[in-house]
């Protein structure tokens, strides 16, 4: 098996980072980690792609005049890397549409919400406030407006009573780590592609139970 070469952008933590990597361990796994770039210095992804013997470097957004150059030195690394999927994990920057159109349809991006609701910042604390029972997260294919494009897969996650934006976070974020290697998985071995703004290509699904929140012995 050919593995895909992916590239991971990041900006901080790198948890989503961290799960990709395990599951790149499998042998039967369709992808491999050849880069990570990340726009903020010394970060904690940073190390985790250093621990696990990957490249890594850092292009400071702050050190480009525009959004156009920084993009463009972000592409020119990717592409003498020989990267062919690219997965955005907790990268904080928008991409220019030059950007986008080089990547599109290679590259991921993963969100803490069920998209299309709660695009942007401050997912959780926007659930608990709008009363919201059932979130969860998301991995898209990246177009140009953020938090859209074709949706790869998603998992949902129970808002319990008493959630604070960081219990939720906790729970959402397990969620993303057993979902971005799943969808990585799914794109790169060819599995779906993406037809008319819509991933196609899985033709059976396993366990087609509705989440319900509450419980459905509890609603009566
Ligand atoms: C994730 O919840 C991701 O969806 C959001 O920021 C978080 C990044 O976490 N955009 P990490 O850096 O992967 O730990």
């Amino acid at each position: 098996m050919t593995k895909k070469r992916v590239g991971v952008l990041i900006s901080g933590r790198g948890s989503n980072l961290g799960a990709l990597i395990e599951a790149c361990k499998a042998p039967d796994y369709p992808a491999r980690i050849v880069l990570v770039v990340s726009n903020v210095p010394s970060v904690q992804g940073l190390l985790r792609a250093e621990a696990a013997l990957i490249p890594a470097l850092t292009i400071n957004h702050k050190d480009y005049a525009s959004r156009e150059e920084f993009d463009a030195a972000l592409d020119k690394v990717l592409t003498e890397a020989g990267v062919e999927l690219l997965c955005n994990a907790g990268f904080m920057r928008l991409h220019t549409e030059n950007f986008v159109t080089r990547w599109r349809d290679h590259h991921l991006n993963t969100h803490p919400s069920l998209l299309p609701a709660f695009r942007g910042l401050h997912t959780h604390a926007r659930v608990l406030d709008e009363g919201a029972k059932i979130t969860g997260c998301t991995v898209h294919f990246v177009r140009p407006e953020m938090d859209t494009g074709p949706i790869v897969a998603q998992a949902a996650v129970q808002v319990l009573p008493g959630d604070t934006p960081e219990s939720l976070a906790a729970r959402v974020l397990d969620a993303e780590h057993r979902l971005y290697p799943h969808a990585l998985r799914l794109v790169a071995s060819g599995a779906v592609h993406v037809e008319g703004e819509h991933v196609v290509g899985i033709t059976q699904i396993g366990d087609q139970a509705p989440l319900f929140s509450p419980p459905l012995d509890e609603a009566l």
